[in-house]
């Protein structure tokens, strides 16, 4: 069984790496963003702050989410509706980040993707794969990139689908995320000990990804 461990902060490049190495191996790639994604959502569409918890435990505990896969890409469904572009949106990302600070969100999300990951070969990207999801996967990597450059991903990704985006405004969003993401109480946002750091700044995904993927053949 391979498991991949892809972590990192928001724009560090992880989600495009991951795909060209689930492609290239012929392997599942899970995005486990998009869940903390629908979350928030879910909330948002109940009218329930993602930051009380007692209100947002039993919508999560009852959330109908599930991760389906379509041409290889993954599908986000929730409440029966196809949410994968939704949860894209800028303002859905610090809903995300805040609702994924809860413990008891985290613990239901945590078990979807354990489950997922016992099954079958894949990479999983996040923030606390390596370290707290799949302590014991063979393979954990680190990804990181300064953040003006991580914004500047963010913007052409979001500017080319379409979206207006103000620059600086999502530049600070994203050190915002990190200092939430990095800063909560529970399963923050970091490094595992024995996770190889990739600096992506310099670097293309393709390089990044084949980085990983000569090393996952190394064995
Ligand atoms: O990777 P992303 O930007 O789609 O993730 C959205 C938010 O979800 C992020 O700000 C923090 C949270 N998240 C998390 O806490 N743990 C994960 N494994 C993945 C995402």
């Amino acid at each position: 069984m391979i498991n991949i461990a892809l972590d990192g902060p928001a724009g560090s490049g992880k989600s495009t790496v991951a795909k060209i190495i689930a492609k290239d191996l012929d392997i599942l790639y899970l995005d486990t963003g998009a869940m903390y994604r629908a979350c928030g959502l879910k909330c948002k569409k109940e009218g329930v702050s993602v930051k009380d918890e007692e209100k947002v435990r039993p919508i999560i505990e009852n959330i109908d989410l599930k991760i389906e896969y379509k041409d290889g890409a993954q599908v986000t469904v929730l409440d029966g509706v196809d949410v994968s572009s939704e949860i894209r949106k800028p303002e859905i990302s610090m809903l995300a980040s805040d609702v994924s600070a809860l413990k008891c969100v985290r613990l239901k999300m945590v078990e979807m993707q354990r489950k997922i990951a016992g099954k079958m070969d894949c990479v999983l990207d996040g923030r606390d794969i390596g370290s707290f999801v799949l302590p014991k996967a063979e393979y954990k990597y680190y990804v990181t990139a300064d953040s003006k450059i991580r914004a500047e991903r963010r913007y052409k990704e979001l500017t080319e689908r379409g979206e207006t985006v103000d620059f600086d405004a999502l530049h600070e969003e994203i050190k915002r995320r990190d200092y939430n993401d990095s800063h909560r109480d529970f399963a923050p946002l970091t490094k595992a000990a024995d996770a190889k750091v990739i600096d992506t700044s310099e670097m293309t995904a393709r390089q990044v990804a084949d980085t990983i993927i000569s090393d996952v053949k190394k064995g």
